[in-house]
Order: C-alpha cells, then sequence, then structure tokens
C-alpha cells in the first residue's frame, strides 16, 4: 500500500518512509567492475576472462539490512579460504573491498538487499594452467531484497525434492561452477518446491543446492553434516549453530540420512538470502505435521533478534508492502 501524501509540502514521516521504499524500487541495481561503479546494465568484462571461461572464479553474496552487512567479517574470512584454496593472488585488502561494498549499497540506494561479489583469476587467452601474469577480475553488485517474504516462508513452511547429490570433491570453496546446483534447483522449481536436498548414494544428507540443511529428532536436539569438504561451509549456518548453542539448544554437527530426515518432526535450511526456512514437505510428503515445528519457530526467532542487533532491521516492523 502506498501513502496518499499529505497536503502540506511535507509528507508524514510513515508517508515518507513508504515514498523512500517505492523509489528504491526503481532505482536500477548497481555494479563495481575493476575500478568503475555504475549500472549492471552498462557492466562488462572480457569473454577471455577465465570466470567466463573455466569457472575459475570465486563468489560471495552477503545480506544488508537498513543499510549494514550481516556476519560481514565472516563472509570475508570464506572469501579469503576461497581464494587461498584457488591460489588467486593480488586481490585488494579486506579494508579496500570494504569500502567498495559500503559505496555500492550507498549508490543502490537500497535499505536492504543483496551484495553479490565476485573474484576469477582475470583475463588470458584460453589455455587451463594458470596465466604467467593476470590480474584479479573483481565485480560486485548490490540488488534489493525484500527480506519480509521470508517472514512469510516461516509461518507456512516450504517444499522440498531429494536428489542425488552430484557435485564435485570441494564443496566447501565457494566456486562459481554451479552447474549441479542450477540443474537441481531448475528440478525442484519444477516440482514447485524452493529447494533441493543432496543425498550420497549411501542415503547421507550433504546439503541443499544452495543452502545448509538440518533435522530435529524427537528429543530435540538438531543435526547437521559437519563441516568437510562435501559441503559449504554456511555462514548462516555458522550463526545458527552459536545462536543454538548459547540457548541451551541441543546441537549435533553429524549427518543424517534421507531415511532419518523422512521420520523427522522438523527440517529445516539456512542461508544468507533465507536465514532460516521450516521444510513442511519432503518430496510427496509432509514433514512432522505438515506445519513449521516449536524448534524451528525458536531460532528463527532468536535469529532475527541476532539481525536486529547486528543491523538494527526488526522482523515485527518489516516492510510487507515493500517485496
Ligand atoms: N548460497 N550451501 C551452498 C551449496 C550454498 O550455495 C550456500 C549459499 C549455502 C549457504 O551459505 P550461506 O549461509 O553462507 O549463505 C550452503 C548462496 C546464497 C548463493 O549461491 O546464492
Amino acid at each position: 500500500m502506498i501513502c496518499v501524501p499529505a497536503t502540506s509540502h511535507r509528507y508524514p514521516l510513515h508517508c515518507e518512509a513508504q515514498l523512500r521504499r517505492v523509489f528504491a524500487q526503481t532505482m536500477p541495481a548497481v555494479a563495481y567492475t575493476n575500478g568503475r561503479y555504475g549500472p549492471i546494465a552498462e557492466a562488462a568484462i572480457s569473454i577471455d576472462d577465465r570466470g567466463f571461461q573455466f569457472a575459475d572464479s570465486i563468489y560471495e553474496v552477503a545480506a544488508f539490512l537498513n543499510g549494514r552487512f550481516l556476519d560481514w567479517g565472516k563472509h570475508l574470512w570464506r572469501l579469503r579460504r576461497s581464494l587461498a584454496a584457488l591460489h588467486i593472488k593480488g586481490v585488494p585488502s579486506d579494508a579496500a573491498l570494504s569500502a567498495i561494498a559500503h559505496r555500492l549499497i550507498a549508490r543502490s540506494r537500497a535499505h536492504d538487499g543483496l551484495l553479490y561479489i565476485q573474484i576469477s583469476r582475470g583475463v588470458a587467452r584460453r589455455d587451463h594452467p594458470f596465466p604467467a601474469a593476470s590480474r584479479p577480475t573483481l565485480v560486485m553488485t548490490a540488488r534489493r531484497f525484500g527480506f519480509a517474504q521470508r517472514i512469510i516462508q516461516q509461518r507456512t513452511g516450504i517444499a522440498v525434492i531429494t536428489l542425488p547429490d552430484q557435485r564435485w570433491a570441494r564443496c566447501d570453496i565457494k566456486s562459481t561452477g554451479l552447474l549441479p546446483a542450477v540443474l537441481a534447483k531448475q528440478e525442484a522449481a519444477q516440482a514447485h518446491a524452493f529447494e533441493a536436498m543432496f543425498h550420497l548414494p549411501d542415503g547421507t544428507v550433504t546439503e541443499g543446492g544452495s543452502t545448509n540443511m538440518y533435522m530435529v529428532d524427537k528429543a530435540g536436539t538438531i543435526f547437521t553434516h559437519p563441516i568437510s569438504a562435501q559441503i559449504l561451509p554456511g555462514i548462516a549456518r555458522d550463526t545458527l549453530l552459536a545462536i543454538a548453542r548459547t540457548n541451551q539448544l541441543r546441537v549435533e554437527e553429524r549427518a543424517f540420512t534421507i531415511d532419518e530426515a523422512r521420520a523427522a518432526p522438523e527440517l529445516f535450511l539456512t542461508s544468507t538470502t533465507a536465514p532460516i526456512l521450516p521444510i513442511t514437505r519432503l518430496d510427496d510428503a509432509a514433514v512432522g505435521t505438515g506445519k513449521p515445528g516449536p524448534v524451528t519457530a525458536r531460532l528463527a526467532a532468536l535469529l532475527w533478534d541476532e539481525v536486529e542487533q547486528q543491523t538494527g532491521w526488526r522482523a515485527d516492523a518489516a516492510p510487507f508492502s515493500a517485496f
């Protein structure tokens, strides 16, 4: 709903806030490409970029709410970890990356959104081994994102399908080589599901196409795959497990199987773009009662408290009209 302006030349404060949000929605998403800021539509990199040619590149997705980053330090930590795994050198310092990121979100005029960072080994004539000399390509984009939609999904729950994990042996690296995830998430979308839950041939659940996966057992213990090369060390996962432990919830970083998941009273997933969502359907069956369970609901409330602490963003004041 949009407020009708008052007769005075100044709008009432709540109307101004709404108008700012509506204006923000019409703002083009912005990009940073190797030193240049501008609209995404005008951003360009070489077709000889190794990210384009070989997926010889890594990425990060960070959330900002109220113009402030959530878990920014953890995202920088994982970015460095991925760069080190690919031996990509010559990337600007954390302070320089932070300055670019903050400038970009200010230019996007979005209050709440997602910052995407991609760093490739750079531009070189196509040849598989590392080029003798190349400068990394640094790209960032900032786009608005309505986190309030997640609050609605937390009430209704989401559907997930199970699929074999067909990825590589280094899923801990946040590589842009995402084809198995793309195919799996397309299959999920065609099944009207939010996500695909990956499992190994022995039935072990690893994670989702772009999320980490959790099971809650009858005793209320939360299970999730331990950190290993088979999953991405999710930032939302790290924050969620810390919150759970601080609040005396039982956590076991131990893999669970598809069969255990089918019998569990609660399942949920986490990611930067979906801080926590209850899974209420797995393939053709309801999970538990078919409604979001109490442990997931408690964790969701605790997580929104954490978001408020870090950014000042309040779930109970979420702009439902802004997505
Ligand atoms: N995906 N596992 C995989 C395979 C992922 O791609 C992601 C994130 C996660 C969750 O990580 P985090 O909590 O740090 O977002 C787990 C991002 C959001 C993406 O590809 O868009």
